[in-house]
């Protein structure tokens, strides 16, 4: 069974903005998915309807062979939710939090208390469990929504803009503790981000939407392949012979663009022939930063 099953998925808004057209991703279990773009992409919007917050105009989702739809507490019970402003209390201490939200999902007590101390040692918050979450930073706050999302063992983890608000270091930690979770524990986890470098060190593959429509999605080595995106080669050379279509980035500093990097033996070989000394060769593959521009301009361009 997938994870996460989104069908020809579409939204429109009563006001009339179309957020999602037509829209396919499965998941597969045990997935970190990045879906990624940028502000006003309609990342929430899928979440939201994944968790039957909202429903789709057109289209149809399951997660977990469950749609949101007609069995939403289901879906609930299998799944956890981190949203940008999560919903806590601020005169409960952080550990009184977790314990509620833990009897909301039929924990008992001694339960909720034993998987919560658990989870705030995990995100490092032991030492502020006995404050009130009014006292807590952006952070902290960041944090405890994540464990408040991992009270009842989810299978499926669904995190919208989990880093947004978050200083690198803590980032970091909230970064490596997802990856830790998938592999762990086995968890689906579907991030919403527009920080496509964070994506790019935990996600196994990738979904890039750009106002409403999915432009293509894939693990990174699929999506180079599919936006033939080439190689940049910086090579730090005492000359070049004119023959290669270099480009000189800096004193004895060139860039060259290949298609793969089976190109490379030639290049340096030619370099040597003739008579130059090389003192550095860095093939630089396109990141999926790289990949997102190529796509929207491409995008936009059959739009004109
Ligand atoms: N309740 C709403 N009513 C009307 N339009 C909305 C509503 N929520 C979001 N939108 C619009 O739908 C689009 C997608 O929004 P959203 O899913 O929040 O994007 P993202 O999470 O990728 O930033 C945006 O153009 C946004 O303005
Ligand atoms: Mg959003």
């Amino acid at each position: 069974m997938n994870a996460v099953a989104i069908e020809s998925l579409s939204k429109q808004y009563p006001g009339g903005k179309q957020a999602l057209s037509h829209i396919d991703i499965t998941l597969k279990q045990g997935e970190v998915f990045g879906f990624l773009g940028p502000n006003g992409a309609g990342k929430t919007t899928t979440v939201k309807i994944l968790n039957g917050i909202l429903t789709p105009s057109e289209g149809s989702c399951r997660v977990l062979g469950t749609d949101p739809v007609k069995n939403p507490e289901k879906v609930h019970a299998l799944s956890g939710v981190v949203t940008e402003h999560a919903q806590m209390y601020d005169n409960l201490t952080g550990l009184q939090n977790l314990v509620f939200y833990g009897s909301v999902f039929g924990l008992t007590a001694s339960e909720s208390e034993r998987r919560a101390n658990t989870l705030l040692e995990e995100l490092e918050l032991t030492e502020a469990k006995d404050r009130k979450l009014a006292a807590y930073s952006t952070g902290m706050r960041q944090r405890l929504s994540l464990a408040r999302a991992l009270i009842h063992q989810p299978k499926v983890l669904f995190l919208d803009e989990p880093t947004s608000g978050l200083d690198p270091e803590s980032a970091q930690n909230v970064n490596h503790l997802i990856r830790r979770l998938a592999e762990e524990a086995g968890i689906t986890v579907f991030l919403c981000t527009h920080q496509l470098r964070y994506a790019q060190e935990i996600c196994t593959r990738y979904g890039l939407i750009d106002r409403g429509k999915l432009l293509a999605s894939g693990s990174l080595e699929e999506l180079r392949a599919e936006t033939s995106s080439r190689i940049a080669v910086k090579i730090r050379a005492s000359r070049i012979p004119e023959l290669l279509p270099c480009r000189k980035i800096g004193e004895q500093e060139f860039e060259i663009e290949i298609q793969s990097e089976k190109e490379i033996p030639r290049i340096v070989r030619q370099i040597v022939e003739d008579g130059g000394d090389i003192y550095q060769v860095n093939p630089r593959q396109p990141s999926l930063e790289d990949i997102y521009f190529t796509l929207t301009s491409k995008q936009k361009e059959a739009e004109e």
